[in-house]
């Protein structure tokens, strides 16, 4: 096998509409492939063709050589590619592949509609796609099948998180398909970052759904402590899992510090403030609760509270202990491709 066919035939494992787009849209060809990266408006199109392109140019391709007879040859070649490539790809180089469908790109597509005041929506729309997880029937998960439970009473207002997205999708798909699974844990980890929380690395390759998910597998904000540790134990998750992803409660209109604001101001207020206090947020003289009665219920739980009082006082473990948690969140019933 050539080695120059390797880095279109390894874009094309990975998301077969990319074949041609990753070799058309490489900046340092002909004018021919010029012209297409200037139309190439995402800052993440560009980097992802330029990425193909020095995989090119490190293997001395013939791509360099310009005039009519170098674009004859271009032509024949993907001529060639395409008949070639049914009896090609079982040679692919994965990790190639690996690197072409790249975070990067996607976290691009994602800071282009990202706004600190979207955050929060995008940051729950993780958990409500994610938490519908059980390990018992291994059912639900981070799928992307949230898109088609928009209009699930719990999902009210997600709506707007999923529209937001479904924009940078576009873009992304332009360059290498990505599943919402994928899109949506990297855009919630973009969320948290973006409002001054941790980094948070997130694995790619998840496969979508094509069907909703069980319903009813969400915790209502009724619940009381030990209710809602049975329940996360049934997605896998432990007490002190549960606090710290209850965390995110942080950001948001919930009433905790700074709406966009990720720091542990969540933990001091349910330590401060026992029993549930009020805010005058809502305006019209009415008075908000601040948090979800959930939040203020692992106060009332031995376990829960240590947890509480930890993160009060340590936020860098806070924010240890969410990024890990987070990434086993997102990893939760995911279908993973397999090249
Ligand atoms: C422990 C059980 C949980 C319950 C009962 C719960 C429920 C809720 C409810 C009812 C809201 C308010 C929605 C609204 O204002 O319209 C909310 C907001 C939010 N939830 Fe949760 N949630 C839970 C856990 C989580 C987890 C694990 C995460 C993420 C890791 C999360 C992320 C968020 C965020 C970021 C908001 C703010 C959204 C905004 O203001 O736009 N929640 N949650």
């Amino acid at each position: 096998m050539e080695l120059n066919s390797i880095p279109y035939i390894a874009s094309w494992s990975s998301s077969s509409s990319c074949f041609y787009y990753s070799y058309s849209r490489c900046a340092c060809r002909g004018t021919r492939d010029g012209k297409l990266v200037t139309k190439a408006s995402a800052a993440g199109r560009k980097r992802a063709a330029d990425s193909v392109c020095s995989q090119l140019s490190e293997q001395g391709t013939e791509d360099s050589i310009s005039g009519p007879r170098s674009s004859w040859r271009i032509r024949r070649r993907d001529l060639a590619s395409a008949i070639l490539l049914p009896f090609l790809i079982p040679r692919v180089n994965i990790s190639i592949a690996a690197e072409i469908y790249d975070a990067s790109i996607i976290r691009s597509g994602v800071r282009s509609v990202l706004t600190k005041g979207k955050a929060a929506g995008v940051l729950r729309l993780v958990f409500h796609d994610a938490g519908t997880f059980e390990i018992g029937d291994g059912s639900g998960g981070m799928n992307g099948s949230i898109i088609y439970e928009v209009d699930r009473p719990e999902n009210i207002g997600l709506n707007r998180s999923i529209k937001i997205l479904r924009k940078a999708k576009e873009g992304i798909d332009n360059v290498q398909k990505v599943s919402w699974a994928d899109l949506i844990a990297v855009a919630g980890a973009e969320a948290v970052a973006l409002c001054g929380g941790p980094e948070i690395p997130v694995r790619l390759g998840r496969v979508d759904s094509s069907s909703a998910d069980p319903s009813g597998k969400l915790p209502e904000e009724t619940l009381d402590a030990a209710s809602l540790k049975t329940l996360f134990s049934k997605k896998g998750f432990s007490a002190q899992e549960l606090v710290v992803l209850s965390g995110a409660h942080t950001i948001g209109g919930k009433g905790f510090g700074s709406p966009v604001v990720f720091d542990n101001t969540y933990f001091k207020v349910l330590l401060d403030n026992r029993p549930p206090q009020t805010s005058s947020k809502a305006g019209n003289g009415m008075a908000a609760m601040v948090g979800l009665r959930t939040d203020w219920a692992l106060t009332e739980d031995d376990e829960c509270l240590r947890w509480i009082r930890i993160y009060a006082e340590d936020q860098a473990r806070f924010f240890d202990d969410f990024r890990d948690t987070y990434i086993k969140l997102v990893d939760s019933g995911a279908s993973w491709r397999t090249a």
